[in-house]
């Protein structure tokens, strides 16, 4: 990989301009992210420019930074790191890339690269002389099947021999790229094999008999299935009626469960599995985690929590004391609650507020760190719900927030305060001028 870099600036554009159409779409596609998060536009935006004018240039960086509000150096990293950004001008008819990785070499794509350099430029990312044509070396674009094979824009197309690619080139050079098909250019189906299917060919043989699916369980009355109440068996089967399968007509019929009855299932299972996912987060399982795992006493056996959580121990005590490859086991150890550990799954949606709620609408309390829309809410819950509540926090605060939420610390581990102070009083703006970071 060589070292990407902008232009010269003998070629580089006074200024740059997305279309009325294309800053219409860059608006909807800013406003896909969250508030805050507007730069992870980065990528699309830079595309669209390219689309635009066929390449990247230094003000359609500028524009796209200003755009999304960010560092110029930022976009600059994004649109330099990723090779599908063009740095340099274009062929405004074609930009030809040849792949280069080792099925399309093995297969020629050497050759075709030499076509390139005599019909458009000896040298890579130059394009010809009348600007239409230019071209470029790849790595694998994907098609290895049909190997060797250039892309030209959107387009791939595969199965090339020098001579092939030299037509191409001349098409697209005479503004009639829209005449040939992409794809493979030889005669083959898609990426099947050349010349048709080599196996499974063979037309069915008269011995093999067509699947029949069998037909549709019928419900049979309970009544019915026992087997005293069985049809009796025709010894010799007619050859107008099938021979009846006299298990399955005798099995108890078995009722799927209701659709509802399924919703329901999977409502419930749904709903115990985010407990424990929250529950694991704040590292307290719940009665729920416990009755199902191993060794609880759901189980036939118990945890001795205070040490290896998960580890069956033996509820019996072993007498006689210590011998050969026996320890004496002491009393299995319960876990008692501790009153003042609330679960955080124990509260889930009936904590009690701490603070009177202010008016006014909320703030995004997901900029702090560790806040995700489980904790916000939390905090919403507990009348918390602006930045400024947080930022005059004295210690007695904290350290009812983080008892309650069982944080061990969090808040303050975390600078909660700080951040809600930078945050309350500039915003974003003030966040990095204060962290020398964007928030979480
Ligand atoms: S190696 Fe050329 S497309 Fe994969």
């Amino acid at each position: 990989m060589v070292a990407r870099r902008l232009a010269d600036e003998s070629v580089q554009p006074a200024e740059f301009a997305f279309t009325n159409d294309n800053v219409q779409w860059a608006e909807k596609r800013i406003a896909l992210f969250p508030a805050g998060r507007q730069q992870s536009a980065v990528i699309p935006l830079l595309m669209r420019a390219q689309e635009q004018e066929g390449w990247v240039s230094r003000a359609a960086i500028e524009k796209i930074a200003q755009m999304l509000d960010m560092p110029y150096i930022r976009v600059l990293e994004v649109a330099t790191f990723y090779t599908q950004f063009q740095l340099q001008p274009v062929g405004t008819r074609a930009h030809i890339q040849v792949c280069g990785t080792t099925p399309c070499m093995l297969r020629g794509a050497e050759d075709l690269r030499a076509v390139c350099q005599q019909k458009i430029h000896p040298e890579a990312h130059h394009t010809n002389e009348d600007g239409t044509l230019s071209w470029e070396e790849v790595e694998c674009l994907g098609a290895c099947v049909n190997a060797p094979m250039v892309a030209i824009f959107q387009d791939t197309y595969e199965d090339l021999t020098p001579e092939r690619l030299e037509e191409i080139i001349d098409a697209f050079a005479a503004g009639k790229g829209d005449t040939i098909t992409p794809g493979t250019q030889i005669e083959r189906h898609n990426s099947a094999a050349i010349g048709g299917r080599t196996t499974l060919i063979e037309e069915p043989t008269a011995t093999r008999e067509k699947f029949v699916p069998p037909a549709p369980a019928e419900e049979v009355p309970a009544a019915a299935a026992t087997p005293a109440q069985a049809p009796a068996q025709s010894p010799t089967p007619t050859t107008a009626a099938k021979p009846k399968d006299v298990t399955a007509e005798s099995a108890p019929a078995i009722k799927e469960p209701s659709r509802r009855a399924k919703v329901s299932q999977a409502t419930a299972e749904s709903e115990r599995r985010q407990v424990n996912v929250e529950a694991r987060a704040n590292g307290t399982p719940n009665a729920a985690m416990r009755e199902g795992a191993v060794g609880s006493e759901a189980e036939g056996g118990k945890f001795d929590t205070g040490k290896a959580p998960g580890k069956r121990v033996r509820s019996e005590p072993v007498e006689g004391g210590t011998s050969a490859g026996t320890r004496k086991s002491s009393p299995v150890k319960v876990r008692k609650a501790d009153p003042k550990e609330v679960s955080p799954t124990a509260d889930r949606g009936a904590l009690t507020p701490l603070f009177a709620m202010p008016e006014g609408a909320g703030d995004d309390l997901k900029l702090l760190s560790g806040v995700g829309p489980v904790i916000e809410r939390k905090l919403n819950a507990l009348g918390i719900t602006q930045y400024a509540q947080i930022a005059k926090f004295r210690k007695a605060d904290i350290a009812r927030v983080d008892e309650v939420l069982n944080f061990k610390g969090r808040l303050e581990r975390d600078e909660w305060v700080k951040q809600a102070k930078a945050l309350a009083k500039g915003g974003v703006e003030e966040y990095r001028k204060v962290f020398g970071r964007d928030p979480r």
